[in-house]
């Protein structure tokens, strides 16, 4: 029989990915944990939902009796935890469901994980994984040079980050105090299919292709190092198999650019792939906007450890993840409507009955 690994968040973004590649590429029978809010979207698993070796479960993280009755009923081999509120923008706007989920989800999940796993025979507790998906935002920020490696020290600037710090923390704290076998990856940011449509780059795609202000924050000089999503899940399977108990791994694409570059990069490639638009070129609708408030410069990531000690390189570059990624909305717009829309609520309960 295969083995069983949650997923928590696998709804969203990444974890559909995760959930994509355990389905196609892997025995695991995959039990998905999400509370889909506005971010968590079951037609983000097409090829998935109905598959006899998915689960999907609708519970929040935060509810430990429901969190408890899924370690009873499943019997999992590992959990790959990546359930959280993940926009800088709205934990500027309202920190509370950042520190709800991203503190208190992770603490609930650590303590029925601690509960669970003292109760398995050796093998089985042995063999037992938590794997913790956190964020590269967690270290701060950092000037003109230099990367984040896995010691550089935490400075969370956000309320983002800050409350994914300290669940990186408290995962920490459940391996050192209860021996809890735990692996953490730190990753830089992500683009690619399926990414809701607040974050830079698929946010930039929907307007210019509506003729809308692409804005900017500041001067656009800020630097992210962005990592196409498949090769993220890659690592995080990676990870989950194979990486060493108490270690922290940090995941990154060695594309580092200006905010302002990749908007020009989407702006050239949506020229070319829509050449009657009216609003071509698509880079007249730049609009520079007030700066975020905290905004942390740069962020660049050196991922040298998980490629020497697991052997994993990301397969995309920048330009080929990102004219997949614009090619991918143009072809999905149904999608993009569906999500940023009331209607999508309400097809997803008719069609999955949930
Ligand atoms: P996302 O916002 O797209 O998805 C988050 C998912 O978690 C959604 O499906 C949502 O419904 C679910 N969720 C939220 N609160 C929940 C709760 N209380 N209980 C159960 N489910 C809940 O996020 P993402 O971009 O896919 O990020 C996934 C993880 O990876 C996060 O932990 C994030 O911090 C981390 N991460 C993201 C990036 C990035 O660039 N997006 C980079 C590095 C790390
Ligand atoms: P975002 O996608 O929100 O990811 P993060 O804040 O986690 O890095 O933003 C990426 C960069 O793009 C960040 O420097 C903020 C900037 N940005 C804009 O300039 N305009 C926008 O509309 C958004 C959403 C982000």
């Amino acid at each position: 029989m295969s083995k069983t690994v949650f997923v928590t968040g696998g709804a969203g973004f990444i974890g559909s990915a995760v959930v994509r590649q355990l389905i196609a590429e892997t025995d695991w029978r995959v039990v998905n944990i999400d509370k889909l809010t506005y971010a968590g979207n079951l037609d983000s698993l097409p090829g998935v939902m109905g598959h006899p070796r998915h689960v999907f479960e609708q519970v929040d993280i935060c509810d430990a009796k429901e969190v408890a009755r899924l370690f009873r009923d499943y019997q999992p081999a590992a959990i790959m935890h990546l359930a959280a509120e993940s926009h800088v923008d709205r934990s500027i706007d309202g920190p509370a469901a950042f520190i709800e989920t991203n503190i208190i989800g992770t603490y609930t999940l650590l303590e029925a994980a601690r509960n669970y796993w003292n109760g398995l025979p050796g093998p089985a507790k042995e063999a037992f994984r938590f794997h913790h998906v956190s964020t590269d935002e967690v270290y701060g920020t950092l000037g003109d040079t230099g990367l984040f490696t896995e010691e550089t020290p935490y400075a969370p600037n956000s309320p983002y980050s800050a409350s994914k710090a300290s669940s990186d923390h408290l995962v920490r704290a459940w391996h050192h105090t209860y021996g809890l076998p735990v692996v953490t990856t730190n990753c830089s940011n992500n683009y690619g299919p399926f990414q809701f449509p607040e974050k830079l780059i698929p946010l930039v795609i929907l307007n210019a292709l509506a003729g809308k202000p692409l804005p900017i924050y500041g001067k656009g000089d800020n630097v992210r190092d962005w990592l196409y999503v498949e090769d993220h899940a890659q690592a995080l399977r990676l990870v989950m198999e194979q990486g060493r108990v108490g270690e922290v791994y940090n995941i990154g694409g060695h594309n580092e650019r200006t905010n302002l570059e990749v908007v020009q990069a989407i702006c050239a490639i949506l020229d070319e792939l829509v050449p009657d638009s009216a609003h071509r070129p698509h880079a007249q609708l730049i609009t520079y906007v007030k700066d975020r408030p905290g905004h942390d410069q740069r962020y660049a990531i050196d991922a040298d450890k998980i490629d020497r000690d697991l052997g994993w390189k990301p397969q995309e570059t920048f330009e080929s993840g990102l004219r997949k990624t614009v090619e991918w909305n143009l072809a999905n717009q149904a999608w993009v409507h569906n999500v940023t829309s009331g209607a999508y609520r309400e097809w997803v309960s008719k069609q999955y009955g949930t």
